[in-house]
C-alpha cells in the first residue's frame, strides 16, 4: 500500500518508560532523527540524565514528565502535560513490566498495578493521541510481547496484558487508517533490560532470539515508515509465534509451562 513519507525532523514524541531498555532506546533514536522528545516514567533522575544528554547531542527540545502510570488518572494527566502547547505527533506506549511467578502467589496489588501499566495506561494515552492526530495525521507504536501470543502460565498477567494490548492495538491500526494514523504494535521476545530484574526472570546473553533494545526500535521505527502494522524482530521469535498459532491450544500452554519452570 503506497502511504505519504514518514516525517521525524521538528516534530514531538512522547515515549513512556524513557528512563530504561527499550524506551530509553526509543528516545535516543527518535532524537537522533531530529524529533523533539517528551520522557515519561517514575525515575526522574534517569529522565533528566537522558534529556540533558539527547538536547545538548542533537540540538532538540526535550520535555521530562514524571509520572507513576501504576496510579488511576496518571495517563490522562500525562497526556494534558505532554500535550499542552505541543502537537504530539508520535505516542510510544512503551512503559511496562512483568512478573514470574504462580498466579495465585503473586501479590494481588502488584498484578493490578500492571494491568493499569501495561493495558490502561496505553489504552487511555492512545485515545487522547487519537483523537488529536485522526485527520491531521501522527503515530502510535504500542510496545507488546510475544508473549502476548499465547497464555503463559507461571506469567499469566503479565501475557494476558500483552494479548490485550496487541488485540487492542492491531484493532486501532485498522481503525484508524484511513484518519491519518499509523498504529503499529511491536512484539519483542527477549531483550537484555531492567525488565529481568523486575520480573524475576533471566536471560542469557546467547539466547534464541535476543535482540538488543536498538534493533527493537529500528524495527518498529520501519514498520512506523512502511506502515506495517505488526513486527515481531527476529526470526526464532516470529517462527516461535506462528508455531504457536499451529499448534493445539493446550499442547501450546503445557510447553510454555515448562519451559517458564526452566527460566530463573
Ligand atoms: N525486555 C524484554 O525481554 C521484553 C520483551 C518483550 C516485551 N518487553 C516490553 O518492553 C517494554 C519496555 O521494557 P524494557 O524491557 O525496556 O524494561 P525496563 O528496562 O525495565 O524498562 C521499563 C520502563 O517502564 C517504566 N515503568 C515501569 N513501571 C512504570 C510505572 N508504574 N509508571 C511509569 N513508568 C513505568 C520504567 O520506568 P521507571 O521504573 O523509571 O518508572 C522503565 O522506563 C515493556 O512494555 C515490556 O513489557 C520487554
Amino acid at each position: 500500500m503506497a502511504r505519504d513519507a514518514w516525517e521525524y525532523r521538528g516534530r514531538w514524541a512522547l515515549v513512556t518508560g524513557a528512563s530504561s531498555g527499550i524506551g530509553k532506546a526509543f528516545a535516543r533514536e527518535l532524537a537522533r532523527r531530529g524529533m523533539h522528545v517528551a520522557l515519561a516514567a517514575r525515575r526522574e533522575d534517569r529522565l533528566r540524565a537522558l534529556a540533558d544528554e539527547l538536547a545538548s547531542a542533537h540540538r532538540i527540545r526535550t520535555l521530562v514528565l514524571p509520572a507513576d502510570l501504576g496510579e488511576p488518572g496518571a495517563a490522562g494527566e500525562l497526556w494534558r502535560q505532554a500535550a499542552e502547547g505541543r502537537d504530539i505527533h508520535l505516542l510510544v506506549n512503551n512503559a511496562g513490566f512483568g512478573l514470574k511467578g504462580a498466579f495465585h502467589e503473586l501479590p494481588l496489588e502488584r498484578q493490578s498495578e500492571m494491568v493499569r501499566v501495561n493495558c490502561i495506561a496505553p489504552m487511555e494515552l492512545a485515545h487522547h493521541a487519537l483523537n488529536r492526530m485522526r485527520g491531521r495525521g501522527g503515530g502510535i507504536v504500542n510496545v507488546a510481547s510475544v508473549a502476548g501470543a499465547q497464555p503463559i502460565p507461571l506469567i499469566a498477567t503479565y501475557a494476558a496484558s500483552k494479548a490485550f494490548l496487541i488485540s487492542l492495538s492491531e484493532a486501532l491500526a485498522i481503525e484508524s487508517r484511513e484518519a491519518g494514523v499509523r498504529v503499529v504494535t511491536v512484539n519483542p521476545g527477549p531483550v537484555k533490560t531492567g525488565f529481568q530484574a523486575v520480573a524475576g526472570t533471566e536471560v542469557r546473553d546467547r539466547a534464541p532470539g535476543i535482540r538488543t533494545p536498538e534493533q527493537i526500535v529500528d524495527a518498529a521505527l520501519h514498520a512506523l515508515e512502511t506502515g506495517r502494522m505488526t513486527v515481531t524482530p527476529g526470526l526464532v521469535n516470529r517462527l516461535a509465534v506462528a508455531a504457536v498459532r499451529v499448534a493445539p491450544r493446550g499442547l501450546a500452554i503445557r510447553a510454555a509451562k515448562a519451559v517458564m519452570r526452566r527460566l530463573r
